[in-house]
């Protein structure tokens, strides 16, 4: 290794005056080589471990960085390979790729995220802070979630079979399409794969570290018509280890860099999806459409930003420390999704006063979301309910506006306010209907990012106060009820307000 010592000229503003005054510092650089079983290799890409410095090298091998921090190690890596590494204080100083195996091997042992498995593997053990995110993420509970294994077997929340929705009733033959994106680690002679029931192992931990941290790419497939695990390319090792990530400065040797793991593509075969001729998940195509795609903000941007608080990703196990905010969050969630959902929604009333009446003009538009608010499980949805009052406390008829449908429930169905659903309709008609069972054709209400929405509610002179609120439901409430499910509205916004001038006197 050669060390040279470059003169810096560093400019200091001094405060406050403005002058400029030029201080020398000494900065080390350090050279090496990058090579392969072939000899030196052009244009890989270096850096100083768990720093910002990093270079490339050029055709002859060789790079030159400047030795800023004391890292320890100096790594290297190339399409194709695993991210070779050495210690930065090696002389000659010189760092071997090894070829990533060119093909998936089928099969190849999946190995747990949780403590349970294989004690000496397990993600856990190392990845601890990591584990506990994905724990309390849908990622970890996709396969087995009590709300999905109640749609799709007909159970109820307390395991009586034959009640509601079922899609194994309804639509047996579909059974093995849940199974692509839901417990996308199931093998092909699995049983499993149409009857999620006979789930066994660590497939049943739905979509789970190992599983993620194989994909290579997407397939050949079109997104949203090839389904999860059939459109994605995963890189099994037939032998040893690999785990392929964000990180381009991992010194296991079995690490390997992917920028594909930043890249909203990477979500896009599992949150895109038209299942039997009904477009139930776009959550993909709603953010090719959004302001945030137009800026370059990618899924992972919003979902899997750094919490801060995390600065080391195996610590004592031989993780390093690293800035916070290069490691991402598995959780998906900054808080929680009501806690974002609450974020992001905003609204406003207007009351306006005539001699006709109150006219009351609510609207509502999102900030900070990459798509339609709701997205994902297409039953999901947002319902706007507009009460009012006279002077007595007792409620004023709408003159003209919007009602609540039936599928807003018994309790607001026909009161003033908006839906914000995909709402599907049977065949015959009725609404809400299962995604399984339903005519391709929805109305989509739900706010587009970037778009605002406003609705006109007109009440008679008598009203004195009218309270507008936004709630957020997951499941329709009839489906909800027949299953026993204990979930709650979820409250996104409320206003009360009193329209300032007393009606006029005839
Ligand atoms: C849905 C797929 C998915 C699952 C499940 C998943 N990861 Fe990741 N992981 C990613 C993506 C995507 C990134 C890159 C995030 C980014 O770009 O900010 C990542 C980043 C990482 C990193 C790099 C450091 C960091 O936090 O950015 C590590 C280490 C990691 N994951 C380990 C795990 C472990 C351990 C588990 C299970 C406990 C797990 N992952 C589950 C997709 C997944
Ligand atoms: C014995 C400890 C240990 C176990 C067990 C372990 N890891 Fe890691 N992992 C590490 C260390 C150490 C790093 C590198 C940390 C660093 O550079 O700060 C790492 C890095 C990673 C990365 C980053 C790769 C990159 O280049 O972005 C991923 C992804 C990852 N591990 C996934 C997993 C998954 C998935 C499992 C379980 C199947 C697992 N690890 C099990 C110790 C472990
Ligand atoms: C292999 C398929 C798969 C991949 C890849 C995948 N997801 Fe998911 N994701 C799912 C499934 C299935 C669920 C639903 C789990 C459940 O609740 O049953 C889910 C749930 C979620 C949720 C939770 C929604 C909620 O309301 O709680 C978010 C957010 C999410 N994924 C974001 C992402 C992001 C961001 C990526 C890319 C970095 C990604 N997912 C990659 C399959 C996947
Ligand atoms: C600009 C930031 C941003 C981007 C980009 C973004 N999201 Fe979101 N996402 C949000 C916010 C904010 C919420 C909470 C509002 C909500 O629940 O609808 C959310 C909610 C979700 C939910 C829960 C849906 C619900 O309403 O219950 C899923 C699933 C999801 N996002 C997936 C994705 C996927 C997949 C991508 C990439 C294709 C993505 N998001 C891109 C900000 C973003
Ligand atoms: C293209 C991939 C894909 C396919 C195919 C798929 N799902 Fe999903 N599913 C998802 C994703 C992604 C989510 C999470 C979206 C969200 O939470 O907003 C989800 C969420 C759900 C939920 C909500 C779970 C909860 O607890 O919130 C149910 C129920 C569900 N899916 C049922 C099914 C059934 C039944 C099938 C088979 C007919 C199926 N899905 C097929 C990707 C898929």
């Amino acid at each position: 290794m050669r060390t040279l010592f470059l003169a810096l000229v560093v400019c200091v503003v001094a405060a406050g005056c403005g002058r400029r005054a030029a201080t020398t510092v000494a900065v080390a650089e350090l050279s090496g080589r990058v090579m392969d079983a072939d000899g030196p290799v052009g244009a890989a890409n270096v850096r100083l471990q768990a720093t910002p410095h990093h270079t490339t090298t050029g055709a002859d091998g060789y790079f030159h960085i400047p030795n800023v921090s004391d890292a320890t190690y100096v790594t290297a890596w190339k399409e194709g390979t695993f991210i070779g590494f050495s210690r930065s204080d090696a002389s000659p100083l010189r760092i071997l790729l090894k070829p990533l195996p060119a093909k998936d091997d089928p099969s190849y042992k999946w190995i747990g995220p949780g403590p349970d498995d294989k004690a000496d593997q397990n993600c856990s053990r190392c990845h601890a802070e990591i584990y506990k995110e994905w724990s309390a993420s849908a990622h970890s509970r996709s396969a087995t979630g009590r709300h999905f294994r109640n749609l799709y077997d007909g159970t109820s929340w307390t395991g009586k079979a034959g009640v509601g929705w079922s899609l194994l009733d309804e639509h047996p033959t579909g059974a093995g399409v849940c199974t692509s994106c839901h417990a996308p680690a199931v093998a092909d002679d699995d049983p499993a794969q149409f009857d999620l029931r006979e789930l066994r192992g660590t497939a049943a931990q739905g979509v789970h570290c190992d599983y993620c941290h194989k994909i290579n790419g997407v397939g050949d497939g079109k997104i949203g018509l090839t389904h999860g695990r059939f459109n994605l390319r995963l890189l099994r090792p037939a032998e040893g280890q690999i785990f392929l990530g964000p990180l381009d400065d991992a010194t296991r040797g079995d690490d390997a860099f992917s920028s594909f793991y930043h890249d909203s593509k990477y979500c896009a075969s599992c949150h895109e999806g038209v299942v039997f001729g009904v477009h139930v998940y776009s959550t993909y195509s709603e953010w090719k459409e959004s302001p945030a795609y137009k800026e370059g903000r990618q899924c992972q941007d919003c979902h899997m930003a750094p919490t801060g608080r995390m600065t080391n990703i195996a610590p004592g196990n031989g993780g390093v420390e690293r800035e916070a905010r290069t490691l991402g969050n598995h959780l998906l969630f900054d808080g929680d999704q009501d806690a974002m959902l609450r974020r992001c929604l905003q609204a406003s009333v207007e009351c306006q006063r005539s001699e006709d009446g109150v006219r009351a003009t609510v609207r509502l538009w999102t900030e900070g979301a990459g798509h339609r608010v709701p997205t994902g499980f297409i039953d999901k949805h947002l319902i706007l309910i507009v009460e009012s009052e006279d002077a007595a406390g007792k409620s004023v008829a709408l003159l003209s506006g919007p009602r609540l449908p039936s599928a807003a429930g018994k309790e607001l169905e026909g009161r003033p306010g908006k839906l914000y659903a995909k709402l599907l309709r049977d065949f015959d008609g009725h609404s809400p209907a299962p995604f399984w069972n339903a005519d391709p054709d929805a109305v989509d209400t739900r706010l587009a990012p970037g778009r605002n929405d406003e609705t006109v509610f007109d009440f008679p002179p008598e009203l004195m106060k009218v309270r507008v609120r936004v709630l957020y439901r997951r499941f329709w409430q009839e489906v909800g009820r027949s299953k026993g499910w204990p979930d709650a509205d979820v409250s996104v916004w409320e206003c009360t307000i009193q329209p300032a001038d007393a009606p006029h006197s005839p």
